[in-house]
């Protein structure tokens, strides 16, 4: 069987801390789609790590990582994340294994992103910059590289075939803002790297575990809400972030999902442009980017902040077939008197709670109830029926408002913060 962990949001709930938690439990992590875009924290024993391409089960000495043929992969950056852990896990590489489908994010498709941005002027998406969309673009229009490809003979050839195609559009957006001679040369650099790692047709491999009776954990990236078919359209990333992507990610068929676990902050957050009903741009929006240490992973770029949204919540549970919701960063709303979750969206003088097919033109306002808030510090080692009685409430009323069981709620960043019920 395999189980999926995803983001009900738009990035940046905590899956990789919870990947990480419940990594113990299974043999594979796989990761189906995204690429560096990806910021997933990961802390323990003190330390913290960020992981971008690799799956979150790297830290355990059984666990086997795959990166599917659905992610995007930069060489480059692949080997910088791993020069960042590689005094923790010295033998990793015994236990990583790339998809030969993977696609290569190029150098020049991270300049084509960069490009593009620019010309956008006030319409930026507020891309990572990594080259993901541009990449997955070259995918669908069937002249990508892959990972594969470093093998064959003629790597160069197709690579020189692409990036020329790339710097075409590059001069035409009159864009030159880079240096794509070091850029070749880490590139290069890298790939010898790469052709090292264990490269192997991983839909066979992920098949044979299932066979083998092994338990698989698909690890998602970014949110339900950046997802390219059903999140805020155009504001969303290049990917199928849903469980769907996992089948094609991975290459399995969908009876063999088993469990899929959604994972939400207590409150919202969203780094880049696109619509966001239930931002806050006030005081307490401040607030939350304080407290809750909202500042983007892999960016630095500080995040925009608001609060819980049910409208949304409601719809990528149904997108996903959510089984347990998992909640995060509860702790930061320590100290609030009030707490504010969005019930419905207001359009003109209509009420709904269903997400609009254009959040972008449609001009909703959220609805909001206010709930009481707690005071803190909730002690994991209380156990879940010790806890203050207000926040016990709040968990009630998202079940029952989601009609979903709140499985496991975490209180902090460390591993140990984490209470299951
Ligand atoms: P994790 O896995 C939050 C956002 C970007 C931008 C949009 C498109 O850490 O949750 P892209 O570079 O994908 O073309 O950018 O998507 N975005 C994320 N936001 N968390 C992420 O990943 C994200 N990955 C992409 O900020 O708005
Ligand atoms: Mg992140």
């Amino acid at each position: 069987m395999v189980d999926v962990i995803l983001g009900l949001q738009w990035g940046d709930e905590g899956k990789g801390k919870i990947a990480d938690y419940l990594t113990p439990k299974y043999d594979v992590v796989a990761r189906f789609q995204g690429g560096p875009n990806a910021g997933h924290s990961l802390e323990f024993e003190g330390k913290k790590f960020v992981l971008n391409t690799i799956p979150s089960g790297i830290f355990h000495k059984t666990t086997t990582n795959v990166i599917g043929n659905g992610v995007v992969i930069d060489p480059v950056r692949l080997f910088q994340e791993i020069d960042r852990f590689i005094a923790e896990v010295p033998d990793y590489a015994d236990r990583l294994l790339v998809s030969k489908k993977a696609h290569l994010i190029l150098p020049t498709h991270r300049i084509v992103d960069a490009a593009l941005e620019n010309a956008k002027g006030d319409k930026k998406i507020g891309s990572t910059l990594r080259g993901i969309g541009p990449t997955y673009r070259d995918k669908t229009g069937r002249h990508g590289v892959r990972v594969g490809d470093v093998l064959l003979p003629d790597f160069k050839a197709r690579y020189e075939e692409a990036r020329d195609r790339h710097l075409e559009q590059v001069k035409w957006l009159e864009y030159t803002d880079f240096d794509l001679e070091k850029e070749e040369a880490e590139f290069y650099a890298a790939l010898e790297q790469l052709k090292k790692l264990q490269l192997i047709n991983s839909e066979y491999f992920i098949n044979k575990c299932i066979k083998d009776g092994k338990k698989i954990l698909a690890e998602g990236a970014q949110g339900s809400m950046l997802d390219i078919d059903f999140g805020t359209y155009p504001y969303v990333t290049s990917s199928n972030t849903i469980t769907a992507g996992v089948c094609n990610g991975l290459g399995i068929a969908p009876k063999h999902i088993g469990k899929v676990y959604g994972i939400f902050k207590a409150y919202c957050t969203r780094v880049g442009s696109g619509p966001f009903p239930t931002e806050d741009f006030g005081e307490e929006g401040e607030w939350l980017r304080k407290q809750g240490n909202e500042f983007g992973a892999t960016t630095g770029r500080p995040r925009r902040t608001g609060w819980l949204d049910l409208v949304a919540l409601r719809y990528t549970c149904m997108l996903n077939g959510v089984d347990e919701l998992i909640m995060m960063k509860s702790d930061i709303l320590c100290g609030s008197d009030k707490i504010r979750v969005c019930e419905s969206y207001k359009i003109g003088n209509e009420t709904t709670d269903e997400v609009p097919a254009s959040l972008v033109e449609s001009g909703v306002e959220a609805v909001y109830t206010n709930l009481p808030g707690w005071v803190g510090p909730l002690n994991y080692a209380e156990g879940f029926d010790n806890l203050e009685g207000t926040f016990k409430d709040y968990i009630q009323y998202i079940e029952n408002a989601i009609d979903t069981r709140i499985k496991i709620i975490s209180l902090g960043p460390e591993r140990e913060n984490t209470i299951v019920r």
